[in-house]
């Protein structure tokens, strides 16, 4: 999704800052860049570009010093992507970059046109932008103007803005998209988010829903409904360093290694003599004994960990789970109460179709947690209580280390719940936490040493067009992933099914050659694995199968055999497999792994 980067100091270095903030920001995923600054002679000029920063760089060149000045990433939303559609826009009066959607700028648009104003993009930026200049030339002053203009606006917007008559000043403004304020020595920042500032500074505000904020090179002043706010310094855990490839190829590469380890951090403060411990977490363990149904509500990956985490709450605590997509739950008038808990699993804590789905949740009266990656993100802020993973910055636009603590997570929460109601005793829940603490980063480590055997099978994958992922059960769940993973980053038209539903429809795609990876590591269900592996076979497919249990099957063509974990905990291990399966896919077919077409890390907007 867009991106947003401002700068305001004493030393003249705004063209660095923002095209490194820029920079930094590409991995939300965009189309087009651009920047407003500020020259020596406090001249506004704007120069801006579809396509890379890369682009951007080469326009900018010779620009000069610079002490102020805002820059963009856009993610197209209204107009294709096209230099007169990037951001910034604005007007000879000033410039505006803006993320989110102005939901009633056809309307604004008509009265605009009707005062004389005409419009050069197809966004609904330029509208918002010539709208904040018609309340500027109405003189009534730069902090009225943003705030009259706001008040019109409907939809959602982060914005930054720079007014041409005054080049030590740049306003913020935020409703449903997050922006925040970074604080450093003789110099401020604006980002739509810390990893953006990373390489500049750790502290910054938040803002809120209605704030507007004026920033300088020494001060930052906050206002909500007129009335000027103190929001809480909040300090990123995360360094610069963390936001680095650190060595690797790909961001993603060197994501899923840091796989186990963020497991382990993420579990550690929560586990007390081996037993799920989540009192510093201050969860309402009353409530969580109370609770009669689950809901698990999400986005994309965050989604797919729900399906896991619906497995162990159902298996070991008992409590009835439903799984669902976020953008579906906000509209579907779901059936939930006070006797419910409402999970919202986000790794960015900002995706606006989980957001709502939280605050609907709220109205109903549902309990919420958030389990989130993002410190201060507005899904955290905003439910009842928080579980913070730690996993560190996620940049690659597929998630994979967040999966693997969100549902290592979920798992924890599961267990002990299950403790709770006494579905299962402590010696139970004790081995089990061994497991998830212990045996399972191990196993992940373990695979992630045989990537040259997965890299090797992938070469396979990146020659295909169609491939099938098939599982029962968890491994089911985790053929959504897989699936998921391989189709984002590679473009192979991709499928999961439930093993037992292929021969109601998806059977008839099996051809000659047709690559199917089946998932199997449930005892109970091999036989029943090994019976559609021999399905599918029949009808021509090249079938690779992932399991824990080699031995139990004579059908498949390629076999990855999982190291020895107990069987509930196999899917962490397999999760990396098929992670790394989609990533050596998509290097081979030469595609942008980090950046996929289309796609973004933080969808804010609908
Ligand atoms: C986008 C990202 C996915 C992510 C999903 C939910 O689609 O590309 O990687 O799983 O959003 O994001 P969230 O930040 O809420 O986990």
């Amino acid at each position: 999704m867009c991106g947003i980067i401002g700068y305001v100091g004493k030393e003249a270095n705004a063209l660095d800052v923002l095209l490194k903030g820029l920079s930094s920001l590409e991995y939300r995923g965009y189309d087009s860049v651009g920047v407003a600054m500020f020259d020596r002679m406090h001249r506004l000029s704007t120069v801006k570009c579809a396509g890379r920063v890369a682009e951007l760089e080469k326009r900018v060149q010779g620009s000069g010093d610079s002490y102020c000045g805002i820059g963009h990433t856009r993610w197209a939303t209204h107009g294709a992507p096209s230099d007169i559609n990037s951001h910034p826009h604005g007007s000879a009066n000033l410039q505006i970059v803006h993320n989110g959607i102005i939901e009633n700028y056809a309307c604004l648009k008509k009265e605009l046109t009707e005062l004389g104003y005409t419009f050069v993009s197809d966004t609904d930026t330029e509208v918002a932008a010539k709208l904040l200049d018609y309340y500027y030339m109405k003189r009534r002053g730069h902090f009225d103007a943003v705030c009259e203009t706001i008040e019109r606006l409907e939809g959602s917007y982060a914005l930054a803005i720079v007014f041409a008559d005054d080049s030590g000043t740049i306003y913020a403004a935020r409703k449903d998209s997050p922006l925040i304020i970074g604080i450093g020595e003789d110099a401020n920042y604006i980002a739509s988010d810390i990893t953006a500032l990373l390489f500049k500074t750790r502290d910054y505000y938040s803002l809120e829903d209605g704030d507007i904020a004026c920033v300088k090179a020494d001060c930052i002043s906050i206002y909500n409904k007129g009335i000027e706010v103190k929001r809480e310094k909040q300090t990123a855990k995360w360094d610069h360093v963390a936001a680095e490839k650190g060595g690797y190829d790909h961001f993603m590469l060197k994501e899923i290694h840091e796989e186990p380890e963020a497991i382990i951090r993420t579990l550690r403060p929560r586990i007390k003599d081996m037993l799920p411990d989540f009192s510093a977490d201050k969860l309402d363990e009353d409530a969580l004994k109370r609770i009669s149904r689950l809901h698990i509500v999400a986005c994309g990956t965050a989604m797919h960990a729900g399906l896991i985490g619906k497995f162990m709450f159902e298996k070991y605590a008992g409590l009835p789970v439903s799984v669902e997509i976020a953008s579906e739950f906000r509209y579907n008038d779901p059936i939930i109460d006070e006797n419910d808990l409402v999970i919202i699993v986000s790794q960015s804590g900002e995706t606006a179709d989980s957001l709502a789905a939280l605050r609907l949740a709220k109205e109903k009266g549902a309990s919420t947690l958030g389990i989130v990656n993002v410190i201060g993100s507005t899904i955290a802020n905003e439910a009842h209580s928080v579980l913070y993973t730690y996993a560190g910055p996620e940049i690659a636009v597929a998630s994979t280390k967040a999966y693997s603590v969100q549902t290592s997570l979920l798992t924890l929460l599961a267990i002990r719940v299950s403790l709770l109601r006494s579905r299962i005793d402590e010696k139970e829940a004790r081995e089990f936490t061994h497991e998830l603490y212990v045996d399972a980063p191990r196993a992940i480590k373990e695979m992630l040493e045989r990537a040259s055997e997965i890299k090797a099978l992938a070469g396979n994958f990146a020659k295909s067009e169609d491939l099938f992922f098939i599982g029962r059960g968890k491994d089911y769940y985790l053929s959504c992933e897989g699936s998921l993973k391989l189709k984002e980053i590679s473009y192979i038209h991709s499928e999961a099914y439930a093993a037992g539903e292929l021969k109601h429809g998806t059977i008839s795609l099996i051809d000659d050659g047709v690559p199917v990876i089946a998932l199997a590591t449930e005892s109970r269900l091999y036989g029943k694995m090994e019976s559609n592996i021999r399905e599918v076979k029949s009808r021509g497919a090249e079938v690779t199968l992932i399991t824990n249990a080699e031995s139990e099957f004579k059908s498949a063509d390629h076999v990855i055999d999982i190291l020895p974990i107990s069987e509930r905990l196999a899917f962490l291990p397999v999760a990396t497999v098929l992670q790394l399966i989609a990533y050596f896919t998509s290097t081979e077919r030469g595609c942008d792994v980090d950046k996929p077409r289309n796609l973004a890390k933080s969808v804010t907007v609908e």
